[in-house]
């Protein structure tokens, strides 16, 4: 039997990456986790990387709080900055391969008029942090590393799956809202994707399978939350009608950080279909897999 690809995953338990574990048994997998592993630590990362010398290495693992990220703006000393960026680095610089698979985000971008999604795979994302919340900034600078070592990005957009009992997603989350009754108005005028979790795991398959490099996508089409929550609900086969919509540009008005909601978001997929010889579901289409898959609404 030939011998197995060997891929060391970062953030092998979190949302995403516990999920291309799970659907890849083709590979020999490595899952460094904390607090054994902390890709903070330059030397420990090193000592890893050494030992196990893998063919690949997926880099998931990420300080993924937004709201958390915002309170830690501007200072390159908080938990955001060192794992995003100096944790990205360290495992770059360990590697020194360009078998490297960095997960993004299309917060690298700013989702405003001035740049508006959805974005291509080679639109180039902004060289300063102003329009761009603290994780997107983070996100930013670590892609740039990832790039200038000749790695690989992967850009995703609010993953989604049927369950996941450490944390919700885009539309867990506003589920179990609606389940307990305290769902607040929509925006309908907010531009936004999901990326099926099931689909993010094939594409990374594709890529490592036929050595692919290069910034790829993975993204439904583009929806709003209003749409996107009340078609998930109507399908669990519960009446939306009490959902109120409401507008992003609205709200922003009250708003003294507008970065925070990005009007215009989303990821264009066509060169990441074409190179890879993959297909993205739409959002309809993914919410349908996942009522297949047992998505429910949560316990109130
Ligand atoms: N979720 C989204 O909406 C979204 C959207 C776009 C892009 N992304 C990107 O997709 C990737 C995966 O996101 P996710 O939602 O699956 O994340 P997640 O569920 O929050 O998981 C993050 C993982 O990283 C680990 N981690 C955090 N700090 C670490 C450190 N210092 N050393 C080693 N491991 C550390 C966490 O371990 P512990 O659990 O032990 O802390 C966890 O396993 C991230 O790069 C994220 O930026 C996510």
């Amino acid at each position: 039997m030939p011998k197995k690809i060997k891929v060391l995953v970062t953030g092998s338990q979190g949302l995403v990456g516990s999920r291309f574990v799970e659907m890849s048994p083709q590979f020999d997998f490595v899952t460094p986790e904390l607090p054994e592993f902390d890709m903070t630590d330059e030397k420990a990362v090193k000592e890893l990387v050494d030992k196990e010398n893998p063919d690949w290495i997926v880099n998931f693992a990420a300080f993924t709080d937004v709201n958390a990220s915002e309170q830690q703006a501007g200072d390159e000393a908080g938990t955001a900055w060192k794992v995003n960026v100096e944790g990205t680095q360290n495992l770059v610089s360990a590697f020194r391969s360009k078998n490297f698979i960095h997960i993004s985000t299309d917060m690298v971008f700013p989702g405003d008029i001035g740049q508006p999604g959805p974005y291509e795979e080679t639109d180039i994302p902004p060289e300063t942090n102003e329009k761009l919340t603290w994780y997107g900034w983070t996100k930013n600078r670590a892609e740039k590393i990832v790039k200038e070592n000749g790695g690989t990005i992967l850009r995703i957009i609010y993953p989604v799956r049927a369950s996941f009992d450490r944390k919700t997603d885009y539309l867990r989350g506003p589920l179990k809202r609606f389940a307990e009754g305290k769902i607040y108005p929509l925006f309908m005028d907010q531009q936004v994707s999901i990326a099926y979790v099931d689909e993010i795991a094939e594409t990374l398959q594709k890529i490592i399978e036929t050595d692919s490099h290069g910034v790829f996508h993975c993204s439904s089409d583009t929806t709003t939350p209003y749409e996107l929550i009340t078609y998930a609900i109507e399908q669990l086969g519960h009446d939306s009608s009490i959902i109120k919509a409401c507008s992003v540009h609205d709200f922003l008005k009250t708003q003294t950080n507008p970065n925070r909601y990005p009007i215009y978001g989303g990821l264009k997929t066509k060169r990441t279909e074409e190179v890879l010889d993959i297909h993205f579901s739409s959002w309809q289409t993914i919410i349908e897999n996942l009522l297949g898959q047992g998505l429910s609404l949560p316990k109130a």
